[in-house]
């Protein structure tokens, strides 16, 4: 068995984002699997076949690249951003474990990308700086009581956070719940970041205190972040800085 599966991730947007070590692997690829709009940030060529699939079919999506590497393909499945984030990493391996124990004999590799909310964070300075955590506010793979109660508990402990997935057409109120909780739980005006299609030619950062956000402000294009009580937010002439200072007294 000679096939390949690498599972790598194609950065927010920009190609300049794009790892060496992942261009290389879509060089030598002769299969790309993936969503839709991911299959589409590669160019064809003559020997490499694409393989678009739709977004909730993860699984599906998964078994056909390890099916393709059985026969001997090299398959490179493409996520946006990092593959091991909120992505097609771990569903490659729930595959793995659950399906044909051949497939745990294929050469079988993640290829990290630039995530979302570092690529944001970095376009408004440092709010990350000091701890964080990331959570997906997307109720489709997990209760909602669960991504309040991390809410809650995330505020509680002071972490700086990333919403991944904050708001789509099927799911219009969960930011607006997430929301209401951030409000209660954190009590204050810390600074809110709406990174939208960052990286790419109409990327927009905005900056809106917790006490002000409303739901419309952000969509599936959009990786929101919250700093924790210390962040701070340098003005200036242009767009302001925001940081995370990396040290907490006492
Ligand atoms: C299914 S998750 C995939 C995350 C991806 N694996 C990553 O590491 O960035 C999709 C979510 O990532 C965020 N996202 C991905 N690319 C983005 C970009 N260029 N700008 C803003 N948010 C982005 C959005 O929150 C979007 O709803």
């Amino acid at each position: 068995m000679s096939g390949s599966v690498v599972i790598a991730g194609l950065g927010p947007g920009n190609d300049a984002l794009v790892t060496p070590e992942v261009a290389a692997a879509l060089d030598k690829a002769t299969d790309i699997v993936g969503y839709i709009p991911y299959v589409a940030r590669v160019a064809p060529r003559a020997g490499l076949t694409l393989h678009p699939s739709d977004n909730r079919v993860e699984i599906d999506r998964s078994r056909h690249a390890l099916e393709m590497a059985s026969e001997g393909k090299h398959v490179v499945v493409v996520s946006s951003g990092d593959p091991g984030v909120f992505a097609m990493a771990a569903a490659v391996l729930e595959a793995v474990e659950h399906g044909d124990p051949v497939w745990r004999d294929l050469d079988i590799k993640v290829l990290p990308g630039i995530t979302a909310m570092l690529a944001a964070a970095a376009a408004c300075g440092a709010p990350l700086g000091h701890d964080f955590c990331a959570i997906n506010l997307s109720d489709n793979m997990k209760p909602w009581a669960l991504i309040d109660k991390r809410l809650r508990l995330a505020a509680e402990a002071d972490f700086a956070m990333a919403f991944y997935n904050p708001r789509s057409k099927s799911r219009p109120e969960g930011f607006g719940k997430a929301l209401k909780a951030l409000q209660e739980a954190c009590g204050d005006a810390r600074p809110m970041i709406f990174a939208r299609n960052v990286s790419r030619p109409d990327q927009t950062i905005k900056i809106v205190p917790l006490t002000d956000v409303t739901e419309d402000m952000a969509d599936m294009r959009t990786v929101v972040l919250l700093g924790n009580s210390q962040t701070r937010i340098i003005e200036r002439d242009g767009a302001p800085l925001i940081y995370t200072p990396r040290s907490v007294d006492g």
